[in-house]
């Protein structure tokens, strides 16, 4: 990689205590940028923090589908560090397979506030930061099931499917203010998500991530957190400047 991509750049990762989080707040980290680490999970979130150079992750505890607790997140990073130049939005929650006439309302309720409201709220309060200095990088992490469904995950594909679309429309109105919003959708990864994904024992657990998830994969293996990391490198720095309204698919061929 070429050195320190964001010196000088503040971003927030949210669901930054596990997977894919984790690996974006510590790729952005060794590349220079101060990291907020945004996630429900207080201790983990500290544990992430520790690992990183010092001075360069604060943690907070944060409920990405609370209004308040977003303005308390968004009003905490400016205080430490002083702007807001990267949002990454990938919190997220998984759903098992389950009938659509089985599925709850407060499941639905649930996926769509921690997956989709999320991008809301978070974007709603930084976007005057960033107005405010001409520039900014917003990076949802939706999910090939935002557009291409399985059998089963009705209100996760909803989520996601309307994660991009958000993305999309807040591409358009933000472009005036030089402020990129860009999706990364990310095909079966090796995080303590996939599991929750299929129902059953262990051993079910197990040989679902093979003839489900692996099988699925055009490539062939799952996709790994730092393959998201990555991308969502290029797309938070000055590489990608004139990219946004952009949807890649990080998924090993799962959506050809
Ligand atoms: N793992 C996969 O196969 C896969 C595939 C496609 C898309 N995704 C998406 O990628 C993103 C990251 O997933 P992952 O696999 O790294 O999952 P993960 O379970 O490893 O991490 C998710 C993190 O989000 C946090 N979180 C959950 N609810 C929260 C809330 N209300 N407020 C703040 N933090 C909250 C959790 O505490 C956890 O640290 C998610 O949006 C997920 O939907 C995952």
């Amino acid at each position: 990689m070429n050195g320190q991509l964001l010196t000088g750049k503040t971003a927030i990762v949210t669901g930054a205590a596990s997977g894919m989080g984790k690996a974006i707040a510590t790729l952005f980290a060794e590349q220079g940028a101060n990291v907020v680490l945004a996630d429900l999970n207080k201790g983990a979130a500290e544990q992430v923090a520790k690992e990183l150079p010092e001075g360069k992750a604060h943690p907070v505890q944060t409920d990405v589908s609370d209004d308040q607790s977003v303005a308390a997140l968004v009003k905490e990073t400016v205080s430490t560090f002083g702007s807001i130049d990267v949002l990454v939005n990938c919190a997220g929650v998984p759903q098992a397979f389950t009938p659509i006439e089985e599925l709850s309302l407060e499941q639905w309720d649930r996926t769509m506030a921690v997956n989709t409201k999320s991008i809301f709220l978070t974007t709603r309060h930084s976007v005057p930061h960033m107005k405010a200095g001409n520039k900014g990088s917003i990076i949802n992490i939706a999910s090939i099931a935002g557009i291409r469904a399985r059998p089963g995950l009705n209100a996760y594909c909803a989520s996601k499917g309307a994660a991009i679309m958000l993305s999309k429309a807040l591409a358009i109105e933000l472009a005036p203010y030089k402020i990129r919003v860009n999706v990364i959708n990310p095909g079966p990864a090796e995080t303590p998500m996939l599991g929750k994904f299929i129902n059953g024992d262990d051993a079910e657990v197990e040989a679902g991530k093979k003839d489900i998830f692996i099988n699925s994969v055009p490539l062939g293996t799952l996709i790994q957190p730092e393959d998201i990391a990555q991308a969502a490198l290029y797309l938070a720095s000055d590489l990608s400047k004139i990219v946004t309204g952009e949807v890649m698919n990080v998924d090993g061929g799962r959506g050809i």
